[in-house]
């Protein structure tokens, strides 16, 4: 269920492997992607195997995994800004289309959840998701306290994400929500990864890893998915 790598880089390397495997057997896959710190080295592996051929995204499929309440593409840091700037702008051949991603400033949040059920049922569910841990060990945003059998849904920021998220941006946002895939989507992917790099993801590595499945550590449901692995290189897993 854990897997040590000596560096980030490696780490990153091998989530790139998975999805070069799956993309070669089923070319129009659905993919989700995090956004945050975390994946940024992800991203840009996957850019290089694209450009250079390794990879085909042409027919491939991507979605969202949440975003901030009140946020677009305008403002850096946003899910969305991360994702198109990193990742789908720069994958060659990959269809606009094929992308649908939360809308933080979409009038009616319940049917922008709707939308991105209907587009991950459509495609019969995610086949390879990854995600990155937070510090209180959220998930999207599915935070502390969290409901398992729910999809796309407004979610209250935890304090914890509420005092980290200013790393994101220029300056502080008042925010409060986000809207985010939910744990019922996640655990029904066909194939979860949680990347956790560098020192201060330790403790909360530890502490799932060493705590059975609870709402209060939404990483912790990972032990009830089949096919869900952690990926963490030599620091987050000093500690276990
Ligand atoms: C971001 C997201 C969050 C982050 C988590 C870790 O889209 O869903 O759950 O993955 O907070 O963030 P980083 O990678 O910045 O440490």
């Amino acid at each position: 269920m854990l897997k040590k790598f000596k560096t980030d880089l490696a780490a990153a390397n091998a989530v790139c492997d998975r999805v070069e495997t799956l993309l070669s057997v089923k070319k129009d896959a659905l993919i989700c992607i995090a956004g945050g710190d975390t994946p940024l080295q992800t991203m840009q592996e996957l850019v290089r195997r694209s450009k250079t051929g390794q990879i085909d995204f042409r027919e491939a499929y991507f979605v969202g995994l949440d975003e901030w309440v009140g946020l677009g593409l305008e403002t850096p840091g946003s899910c969305r800004a991360t994702l198109f700037s990193q990742l789908f702008d720069k994958l060659i051949g990959l269809k606009k289309e094929h992308i649908c991603f939360f809308d933080g400033k979409a009038e009616d949040l319940a049917e922008e959840c709707d939308r991105i059920d209907q587009f991950v049922d459509k495609r019969g569910g995610i086949d390879f998701i990854l995600l990155g841990i937070g510090m209180n060990g959220h998930l999207g945003f599915n935070e502390p306290g969290v409901q398992i059998d729910l999809n796309a849904h407004v979610v209250e920021l935890d304090s914890v994400t509420k005092q980290v998220m200013s790393k994101y941006f220029e300056k502080d946002l008042p925010l409060t929500q986000g809207i985010s895939l939910g744990m019922k989507q996640i655990l029904a992917s066909k194939e979860i990864v949680v990347l956790a790099t560098g020192t201060k993801k330790a403790e909360i590595i530890q502490l799932t890893v060493e705590t059975e499945p609870t709402p209060q550590i939404p990483a912790t449901f990972m032990k009830k998915a089949k096919n869900a692995q952690f990926f963490v290189d030599e620091a987050a897993g000093s500690l276990v």
